[in-house]
């Protein structure tokens, strides 16, 4: 029986609770880690999750406390997008495996030196793409694999909402925090999902836009509800972020169309991906099952199955991939295309053009 893996949580918010919580405390129970330390810089927020976590062992405020304790062996790093960088940079530095959210970070130049970092020191570095371990899309990826599909020449993805943009003025659309609006928050696992279900595609062209379309003046935008609603500040904060992007991008595998908005002025929220193929089709609806339709019996079947908690899963993967020190599937190596395609479609759309990648090759 493997010693438990000594982990540190830093950052004690939304994904923490909502997402890694319930895993990392069963995995806690069944003696395969211990959470030594729960960290939050906004005092009190650490103790509140102790609360709800009983397994932390202690609560701190500043992580450099976990990144130099020789006992922690991996860091979860759960803050917003700008501070992966660094707080992953000090642990991998300090010879500890790494589990950091999506996206990587706010740039693929900045994603891409913590792959190398992570490589210099021999350590662990994955990312939460944790739509790679939902049912749903490790299924689709084997009938892709199978061929059920035949040739996948093209992939339509919508991640298009009425009103959802989060906490406008607050963190998710202040650029410098955040990176950038629906694409890098919602696009990110979008686009990372239709890579990894083609097989590991790689960009060659990218043409895109992206727009402030109604969240543009903060204090006209109307909304029913708001997620984060907490961290909203229409009246002295800052929305600097896209909420709608669109576009095409060639890649050596199929294409993609594509439409993103956190908000746009169609009252109907499209969260579905249809991969096109020569002997089948597959709709992926983000949210639930997905409907595959045979292109010889023109007979849909719906794949309708129970789906365990994606979170639990790539938490159970992070963790056995330290016992057997091998990379999985969520692997930073495995994203850098992912963020690659990202800052392409920003650029893109900034330079009103196409751009081509076939030259890398
Ligand atoms: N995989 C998913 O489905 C998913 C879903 C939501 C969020 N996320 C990602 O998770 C990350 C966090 O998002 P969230 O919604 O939980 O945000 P959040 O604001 O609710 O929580 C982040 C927490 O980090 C803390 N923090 C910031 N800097 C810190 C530091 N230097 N040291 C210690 N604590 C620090 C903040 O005080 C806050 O409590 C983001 O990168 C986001 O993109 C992923």
């Amino acid at each position: 029986m493997n010693q438990p893996v000594v982990i540190a949580i830093i950052g004690c918010g939304r994904i923490a609770h909502l997402g890694h919580g319930k895993g990392l405390l069963k995995m806690a129970q069944e003696g395969l880690i211990r959470v030594k330390y729960a960290c939050d810089i906004i005092p009190g927020k650490a103790a509140d999750y102790q609360k709800e976590f009983p397994e932390c062992e202690q609560v701190i405020e500043d992580y450099h406390i976990a990144v130099n304790d020789p006992e922690v062996q991996a860091i979860y790093v759960l803050t917003p997008n700008y501070s992966h960088y660094q707080i992953t940079m000090d642990a991998l530095k300090a010879g500890k495996d790494v589990f950091c959210e999506k996206p990587v970070t706010v740039s693929y130049a900045l994603s891409e030196a913590m792959k190398k970092e992570a490589d210099k020191q021999h350590r662990l570095l994955q990312i939460g793409v944790c739509n790679r371990y939902k049912g749903t899309v490790e299924e689709i990826q084997k009938y892709i694999a199978a061929g059920k599909l035949g040739d996948v020449y093209n992939v339509v993805c919508n991640f298009r909402c009425f009103r959802q943009i989060p906490g406008i003025g607050g963190p998710f659309t202040d650029k410098a925090q955040s990176g950038g609006g629906v694409l890098i928050d919602w696009g990110v696992h979008f686009f990372d999902l239709i890579l990894y279900c083609l097989g590991g595609a790689k960009i060659e062209t990218v043409s895109a836009d992206s727009y402030q379309g109604v969240g543009k003046n903060m204090k006209d935008y109307h909304y029913l509800s708001m997620w984060a609603e907490d961290t909203k500040d229409i009246e002295h904060g800052v929305n600097d972020v896209e909420d709608y992007v669109t576009g095409y991008i060639r890649t050596n595998k199929a294409s993609i169309t594509f439409m993103g908005a956190w908000a746009n002025n169609i009252d109907d929220n499209n969260m579905y991906i249809d991969f096109i193929g020569t002997k089948g089709g597959i709709r992926l609806d983000y949210y639930g099952g997905f409907t595959y339709w045979d292109g010889n019996t023109l007979k849909g079947e719906k794949w309708d199955h129970p789906i365990p908690d994606m979170y639990e899963c790539e938490d159970r993967a992070f963790i056995q991939s330290i016992f057997d020190r091998k990379k999985n599937k969520g692997n930073v190596d495995e994203v850098l295309e992912t963020m690659k395609l990202l800052e392409a479609i920003y650029h893109s759309g900034d330079l009103h053009q196409e751009l081509s990648f076939r030259s890398e090759e």
